[in-house]
């Protein structure tokens, strides 16, 4: 039986992601799940963020879904290769999991015309070096630049995003990034958090630096594989329906979740564990 899109971040950021694949694929159905009772991930272990992702991947699959995005960077760094190669061909070789740092390393070198591009990220995401290794296999002519931002989240997840507060954090690891390499003229957010930031981010850009989010890749590179896999497209349900789920608070995550997706959303509580 045809089932909802699963979308899985640790906490709010995936929304961003979602927002932008409901507008471009808005015919599906969407489940998403946010693992908030135990976020952050991009502060946590390899094994653990495995650990948390694949039961959220086993979650989505007991809810009958067949396809799920992981629309959280730390965790498509630390757990999706894993997943991927060792627990699908085992648990259900008919199923797929995504990620967002392959579609999105696929079209960031083109953004830049120095050949220089800059990564901030979680803490989690800079060390797996996920982005350089895949972004070496496709422009291996792209410098890569990495800088954590662990305040951002936090700023973030507390309301501070636009207050006078940010710019500090803003401007701090701004300066950090272009501190490594001044060709940098490509940014891209690499955790699904930080749209949240763009404003602030823009304001503090030098001009000619074009600032790259994923929510419109991602969304992109769905539609094409959904394209290019009818037999996946099929089993993926098309009544335009969102549910939303969530392993901590529901009122709490709805008041939050407003502000990712943009719109106001009903939530309910799950168990993951
Ligand atoms: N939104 C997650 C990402 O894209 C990070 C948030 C967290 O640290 O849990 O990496």
């Amino acid at each position: 039986m045809p089932a909802p899109i699963g979308v899985f971040d640790s906490g709010y950021g995936g929304l961003t992601i979602l927002k932008e694949l409901k507008k471009k694929l808005p015919e599906y159905d969407y489940l998403y799940l946010g693992d908030n009772a135990r976020a952050p991930y991009g502060t946590r272990s390899f094994d653990t963020v495995y650990q948390y992702t694949l039961e959220a991947v086993n979650w989505f699959f007991a809810q009958g879904c067949d396809l799920v995005i992981l629309a959280c960077n730390t965790a498509s760094a630390k757990a999706l290769r894993n997943i991927q190669q060792k627990i699908l061909p085992t648990l259900d070789p008919h199923k797929r999991v995504l990620g967002v740092i392959r579609p999105t390393t696929e079209v960031v070198g083109n953004f830049t015309n120095t050949h220089t591009v800059g990564i901030m990220a979680t803490v989690g995401t800079v060390q797996s070096n996920s982005y350089p290794i895949e972004l070496a296999k496709l422009f291996p002519d792209v410098k890569v630049f990495q800088q954590a931002c662990p305040m951002w989240v936090p700023l973030i997840e507390n309301g501070e995003y636009d207050e006078p507060g940010a710019d500090y954090f803003v401007k701090q690891y701004l300066e950090a990034l272009f501190n490594q390499s001044a060709d940098i003229d490509t940014i891209l957010l690499a955790c699904t958090h930080y749209p949240l930031l763009e404003a602030k981010i823009r304001s503090y850009l030098p001009s000619g630096v074009k600032l790259v989010l994923q929510g419109a890749i991602v969304a992109n590179s769905l539609a094409k594989y959904l394209e290019m896999h009818p037999e996946m497209a099929q089993k993926c349900s098309q009544n335009s329906q969102l549910a939303f789920f969530t392993t901590d608070e529901p009122a709490a995550f709805e008041k939050q979740a407003s502000l990712f997706f943009g719109q106001k959303i009903e939530a309910k509580h799950t168990d993951l564990a």
